[in-house]
């Protein structure tokens, strides 16, 4: 690997933002990130700060992860949702081709409808049934036309840095008597940790991976949000009650069944994941 390549990163204030720049601290790459702060996306002029930066820090990747995240949100925002999940990408993409770098952008298991109960391959048809589905896939589409791109699509991230479901139940777990949790959503979590390593240690500086493809990266094995917070609450011995989707008012609809498909991974990038439950119990070590 030559690690003397440049990385910047956007949305480095995110969760997935901050576990690169933790990761990164720790190699010899070059890393610039920004925030919102320095390069919102969702406008010309602050793509023409990101610009800047990029003509200034000459980078040989950009890894993006910014991005409009809040699911129910997007159904009332989805102007704003549009452009910094798709639009910028279309300028993200531009800048690359003018400037000579190479894009990794993250994409979600929201793509796809949630339909059936065999886990999604990278052949499947996405067909998003919410607004931040349709805008994450319309921005996947632009950067695996552009031919400059690695696109690896995660389901339910977690990390130490920002908000996430494990971090959230095991917070109300500590307030609370009994907690009611969806057990009919279907997916895998995916931690952010390994999830950076593997990609700065196995994808970073293959350049021939940037040509437009994509990835499922998954842990192994499938969960309900209740199957996740029964591994929480083996500490708290709380009482927790299953409940169904219909229960809770949520804006956005959920895909009932979206667990990605690893196998593409493993093959061809060498991916050795663990299961989803090795790999809770051990960020739970860590916030606990
Ligand atoms: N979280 C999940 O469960 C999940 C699941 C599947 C896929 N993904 C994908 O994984 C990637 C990383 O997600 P994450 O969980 O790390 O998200 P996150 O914690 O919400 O971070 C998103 C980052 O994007 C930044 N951002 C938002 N609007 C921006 C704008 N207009 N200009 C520049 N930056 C902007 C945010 O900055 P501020 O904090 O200042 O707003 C934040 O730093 C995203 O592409 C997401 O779609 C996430």
């Amino acid at each position: 690997m030559n690690n003397q390549k440049k990385i910047l990163i956007t949305g480095a204030s995110g969760q997935l933002g901050q576990e690169f720049v933790s990761y990164l601290k720790q190699t010899t790459f070059q890393v610039k990130a920004l925030t919102r702060l320095e390069a919102d996306i969702s406008h010309s002029l602050g793509l023409a700060d990101l610009k800047a930066e990029i003509l200034l820090f000459k980078p040989d990747f950009l890894i993006n992860c910014a991005a409009y995240t809040s699911v129910d949100m997007a159904e009332d925002k989805g102007v704003i949702a549009e452009r910094v999940n798709s639009d910028a990408l279309s300028a993200i993409a531009v800048m690359a081709q003018e400037l000579d770098f190479k894009i990794l952008h993250f994409s979600t298991d929201y793509v796809f409808d949630g339909s059936g109960d065999e886990p999604w391959t990278e052949e499947d048809e996405p067909f998003p049934i919410n607004i931040y589905g349709l805008t994450k896939r319309e921005g996947e589409l632009i950067l695996l036309e552009s031919g400059l791109a690695l696109v690896l699509r995660v389901s339910g991230l977690y990390s130490e840095f920002g908000s996430n479901f494990p971090k959230t139940i095991n917070r109300l777990l500590g307030e609370r008597d009994e907690l009611n949790i969806v057990d009919d959503q279907f997916s895998s979590p995916t931690w952010a940790k390994p999830l950076v390593e593997f990609v700065v240690t196995k994808l970073i500086c293959n350049f021939e991976l940037f040509n437009g493809s994509l990835y499922h990266y998954s842990e192994d094995g499938e969960c309900s949000w209740y199957d996740v917070a029964a591994i929480i609450n083996e500490k708290h011995k709380k009482r927790l009650n299953a409940v169904s989707s219909n229960e809770f008012l949520q804006v956005a609809k959920r895909p009932a069944y979206s667990k990605l498909d690893n196998t593409l991974a493993r093959k061809n990038l060498g991916l050795k994941p663990n299961t989803w439950q090795e790999n809770l119990k051990e960020f739970l070590k860590i916030i606990q």
